[in-house]
């Protein structure tokens, strides 16, 4: 396995591959759901290019970019494991030189949900991705159904600019509870993690009504609600959503396939989640 720390020894790598490359983009501290691309990727692939890039573009300035965690030794030895064959790491002084100015801003998508919470977030997020596509020029990369705003955001922009590669989306990976897996996760205390379960049995509960027939959006939203308010620890609900799955426009009547997403504040740590209806 190659680490490589510069840009232009990693385009340089990068010309010197053959066959197809699967890219899977990280910021580190990774987990199961991070190793589940990198399997998707590798199945698909002859070559697999992983980068680990805590992106300060796509924090706000009172966001977790300092304390972010990272470990890449453990990292590393991860993605051993799982024969990878180059590890990209930029430093954020490679990435974003003094005088930096150009940025990616895909509308519309971007506008509510994290979007609203987290203003900037996305315009970091494709900007460093779409960086880290001129820099790897992957035949497909590989993206968490997890962040399932993030990956309609990617899958517009490359559609949008007519990029040459494939988008793969990767379903969420769990703890065995439910819990979808997350960096952020190590944030959480005991009595906190065990609270962390509502975002999990909010959709479930959503899944539940759905397959029941029901397909008002605003009563399943609001019975995730008033769910997650019965949780003492919820410290605060920052969106319920029942979306289209392709605009992200906030639907009345699940008649076309919706993402269901919520994100909660449980504690310090502020949780996000989804799953899909009707697809
Ligand atoms: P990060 O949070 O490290 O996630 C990297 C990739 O792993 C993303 O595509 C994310 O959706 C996926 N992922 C995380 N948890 C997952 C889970 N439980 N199951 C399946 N996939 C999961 O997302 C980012 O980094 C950054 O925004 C990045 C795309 C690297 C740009 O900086």
């Amino acid at each position: 396995m190659k680490v490589i720390n510069t840009i232009a020894e990693m385009k340089e790598a990068r010309h010197k591959l053959r066959g197809s490359v699967g890219f899977v983009p990280t910021m580190g501290y990774l987990h199961e759901g991070h190793l589940e691309l990198v399997r998707i990727a590798r199945a698909e692939n002859r070559n697999v290019v992983v980068s680990i890039f805590v992106n300060p573009a796509q924090f706000g300035p009172k966001e977790d970019y300092a304390s972010y965690p990272r470990d890449t030794e453990r990292d590393l030895a991860m993605l051993k494991k799982e024969r990878v064959g180059i590890v990209f790491m930029p430093s954020a002084e490679d990435m974003y030189p003094p005088g930096y100015s150009t940025w990616v801003d895909v509308e519309k998508v971007t506008e509510r949900l994290e979007g609203a919470v987290r203003p900037g977030h996305f315009r970091g997020v494709a900007t460093a991705v779409n960086k880290l596509f001129n820099i790897v020029d992957p035949t497909r990369a590989y993206f968490g159904q997890k962040d399932a705003q993030q990956l309609v955001v990617i899958k517009k922009m490359v559609a949008d600019l007519n990029m040459n590669l494939e988008v793969i989306a990767v379903p969420t990976v769990r703890e065995p509870d439910g819990l979808a897996m997350s960096s952020r996760n190590v944030y959480l205390n005991p009595e906190e993690r065990k609270s962390a379960l509502v975002l999990y049995k909010a959709l479930t509960l959503a899944q539940k009504l759905w397959n029941k027939g029901e397909t008002n959006a605003g009563l399943i939203r609001k019975e995730m609600s008033s769910l997650i308010q019965r949780e003492p620890r919820a410290a605060r609900i920052d969106y319920v959503s029942i979306a289209d799955a392709e605009t992200l426009e906030e639907l009345a009547r699940i008649d076309r396939p919706a993402v269901v997403s919520l994100a909660v504040k449980i504690g310090k740590p502020r949780l996000i989640d989804n799953i899909i209806l009707g697809a």
